[in-house]
């Protein structure tokens, strides 16, 4: 088992044996269990009961568990435009290619044909947690809720809200917007209604649910004064539901910002001012944030989802993760489909590998001990899974294999031919290498090293997983 412990420590546990319980909670992790007597020892002592189902499963050569990844910010609705449109700059590009796609969401038709393929392929990434932006439309919304919880994906979705700047069949009227929006959180909340039952701890019960649903002001560029006044005023009355928002992406939309917002002093405090900021903010990119706006968010306890595909495929600009970090900021990965080009966090792994490396080589000229350090593995790992159950108040619920936790999980396998050609990667490497394996998995690997996808102790997704579930598909 290879699990993050803290930012820049990875624990790799081996001849380990865990137990997940009926509810899907990580019961026990014992290490060094070798030998038969020593495993049915451990059963014994745990009383795990193995009568004719299959209730144990050993893990052969080549094979590790990882934490479910977790991308903090994606767009379902903008999949279908998912590497394509490359050519333009944020506000250019919303217009162009954006705006246009998500208006076909006012069909619940469309929304039906487009995200039942996105839920199961963010799945099949190896995504056991993905934070959405619907539409502004209601009930094509209401059905990405309902297909996460269907496939059994944790899932935080949002209704988008807008009233200005954008086409007119993309903008609402802010009483009947936030009348919609609150009929959508009422809905996803009763989409599981039996989700505490088992629970008393207030953490806990938020995190045996499936799906969440979010307060989504789609930015300050498109949202009035008064429609961020109102969603504030929603945050309040809806206290343990996220916030998510796009944050200083691109050098012209923080300058429109300003032009939006003259009295308000920066980017960040337009949001403050409205009671957006808090600990449940999720705020995608963060890129231009001045001193002043990081120590606020630092203050608010909010967190910043980096979204490095995005960043560089519509020419956002590169931004300083490192910098966020050592200033105790909350920091998770992101896909932002369509704004980045690929599904998996595994991208993103190496999209924001790629980026703290330019930022290193640019930090200083000559001086190696001056450069800032670049992402290490230990540190994407960290992003990729504990970070973001950080930035999404469930570092007590999943994130790594700390018993108690829930158990969302990647059976990674990087041995058995599924498909022969790329699994020529792992070849030269000693199985019992594991560092070096898990490190080929995060930068050579893919979805068909993931012979199985875990969310609450259920098989959700994964190569054996489709294999099984073909004759039904
Ligand atoms: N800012 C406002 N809307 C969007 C969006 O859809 N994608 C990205 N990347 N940034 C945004
Ligand atoms: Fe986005």
């Amino acid at each position: 088992f290879i699990h993050p412990v803290s930012l820049d420590n990875l624990e790799i546990i081996e001849n380990g044996l865990m137990g997940v319980d009926a509810h899907g909670r990580i019961a026990f992790v014992e290490r060094g269990v070798i030998g038969d007597l020593k495993i049915r020892e451990v059963l014994s002592k745990w009383k795990v009961v193995v009568n004719g189902e299959e209730k144990v499963r050993f893990l052969t050569m080549g094979q590790f568990l990882l934490p479910g990844f977790i991308d903090t910010h994606t767009h379902a609705a903008q999949y279908p435009n998912a590497g394509t449109g490359r050519d333009l700059p944020l506000l250019e590009w919303l217009k162009k290619y954006t705006f246009p796609l998500e208006s076909s969401f006012s069909l619940l038709s469309y929304a039906q044909k487009i995200y039942p393929i996105v839920v199961d392929q963010l799945l099949l990434s190896g995504t056991t947690t993905a934070v959405y932006f619907a539409t502004i439309h209601l009930e094509s919304s209401k059905y990405l809720a309902q297909v996460a919880y269907e496939r059994g994906q944790r899932a935080f979705v949002g209704k988008v809200s807008m009233d200005c700047n954008a086409p007119n069949c993309l903008i609402e009227v802010v009483e009947e917007s936030i009348k919609e929006t609150e009929s959508f959180v009422q809905y996803v909340l009763g989409l599981d209604p039996n989700e505490n039952n088992d629970y008393d701890g207030e953490y806990e019960r938020r995190g045996t649910r499936l799906v969440t649903p979010v307060l989504t002001p789609r930015f300050a560029v498109s949202c009035t004064s008064k429609m961020l006044e109102a969603l504030g005023k929603l945050a309040k009355k809806y206290d343990d539901i996220p916030i998510q928002s796009h944050l200083s992406e691109n050098q012209e939309e923080v300058a429109f910002v300003k032009e939006l917002f003259p009295h308000i002093e920066n980017y960040t405090k337009v949001y403050d001012d409205h009671e957006l900021l808090n600990d449940r903010s999720i705020m995608a990119h963060g890129i231009y944030l001045s001193e002043s706006e990081r120590a606020l968010i630092k203050e608010r306890n909010a967190g910043i989802s980096h979204c490095p595909n995005s960043n560089f495929t519509i020419l956002s600009g590169v931004c300083n993760v490192r910098q966020l970090l050592d200033d105790g900021i909350k920091v998770g990965l992101g896909t932002d489909i369509s704004g980045g080009s690929a599904k998996s966090i595994l991208n993103a792994v190496r999209n924001a590998g790629v980026a703290s490396r330019v930022i290193s080589m640019s930090s200083s000229n000559n001086d190696n001990e001056m450069r800032q350090q670049p992402l290490s593995l230990p540190e994407l790992l960290y992003l990729a899974t504990m970070g973001g159950a950080r930035l999404l108040n469930l570092e007590n619920v999943i994130g790594n294999f700390q018993v108690g936790k829930e158990f969302d999980a990647l059976l990674v396998d990087t041995v058995t031919p599924v498909d022969p050609a790329p699994f020529k990667v792992f070849e030269g490497i000693d199985d019992s290498d594991v560092l070096r394996m898990f490190e080929k998995f995060m930068f050579l690997g893919d979805e068909r090293n993931l012979r199985a996808v875990y969310v609450k102790g259920r098989m959700v997704s994964g190569v054996e997983f489709i294999r099984n579930n073909k004759s039904s598909t």
